[in-house]
């Protein structure tokens, strides 16, 4: 079965997803968009240049929404980085741009006849997430958001750090908005398996330093280069790699969330339709109430940029 991934805006974030797709076969056909064509049809051929030199063959075609019709998964990329770096500890700043943008692309995928799982990684990310859901009528399972699944690694960044242990040793999760009023839920992190509150009281770690390292993590990347992009493309492609392989993966990604009417991150499991389940968390009452605070505001802005 061949796998076809749409991947839409190439500026620094797009790009970077692309490349990584073709450079480690993760599809048999790629379908480039921005409307800047001069910029992604030079992308698209750079990357062509490199099929030489590869051991994996994909076929890319350029600014053609009619063929996502059959893709498996559209990741949309956009945004602006003059606006990324003119306010740069805010991802709201973005909004006014990829919020007109959003309609627009919702249009041309629902004209395509697009029913694949559609991964926004473009900011405020559980707000446009949510744009998608609405403008495109796609399932809510199929609309998904990269969310903190960015935040969750820079926050095991930070621990592995710390405590000079691989990432991957270290567990758990950050949760809510893919922004400032995010947070780590310390209940669910655990290091080569022991809980990491536990650790923390017999080393006297800095939980939350820890945590604002994590929630900054994104702003120490802009201020030394006005963008983001390995973190966040290595993020969608494995949430999209999840779907295309149907592998029932946890992830704390941006995703529709009944009890509260919100999109935001929380883990769910990831298969070939997007969200097929969600998992339970026994988080503290602290916890609990910063989830609540977080999903009041990104519906709040929800309702305010509707
Ligand atoms: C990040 O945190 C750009 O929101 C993105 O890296």
């Amino acid at each position: 079965m061949s796998r076809k991934i749409g991947v839409i805006g190439s500026g620094h974030v797009g790009s970077t997803v692309a490349h990584y797709i073709v450079s480690a076969g993760f599809a048999d056909e790629l379908v480039m968009i921005d409307t800047n064509e001069a910029k992604v049809v030079a992308d698209a051929v750079d990357l062509r240049d490199a099929m030489p030199n590869l051991p994996f063959h994909t076929n890319i075609t350029v600014n053609d929404y009619s063929a996502l019709k059959d893709a498996d998964v559209v990741i949309s990329a956009m945004g602006k980085v003059s606006l990324q770096s003119s306010k740069s500890s805010d991802r709201f700043a973005e909004l006014p741009f990829t919020s007109a943008q959003v309609k627009d692309v919702a249009e041309q995928l629902k004209t395509s006849g697009f029913n694949g799982v559609l991964v926004d990684i473009s900011n405020p990310c559980d707000v446009i997430t949510s744009f998608y859901q609405q403008y495109t009528g796609l399932p809510k399972n199929q609309v998904i958001g990269t969310g903190t699944l960015l935040d969750s690694a820079r926050m095991l960044r930070e621990v592995s750090e710390e405590l000079n242990v691989d990432p991957k040793s270290v567990h758990g999760y950050n949760l809510g908005e893919h922004g400032n009023s995010q947070f780590t839920a310390w209940s669910t992190v655990t290091v080569f398996d022991q809980p990491i509150t536990e650790l923390a009281a017999e080393k006297g770690l800095d939980l939350a330093a820890m945590d604002d390292g994590a929630r900054k993590g994104g702003f120490q990347v802009f201020s030394g280069k006005q963008y983001t992009n390995y973190g966040v493309a290595t993020a969608a492609v494995r949430l999209a790699n999840a779907v295309l392989s149907n592998s029932m993966t946890v992830m704390p990604v941006s995703n529709y969330q009944a009890d509260l009417d919100v999109y935001l991150s929380y883990p769910a499991v990831i298969g070939r339709k997007g969200v097929v389940k969600r998992v339970a968390l026994d988080l503290t009452q602290e916890e609990q109430a910063k989830l609540q605070k977080s999903a009041d505001f990104i519906k709040s802005n929800v309702k305010k940029y509707s």
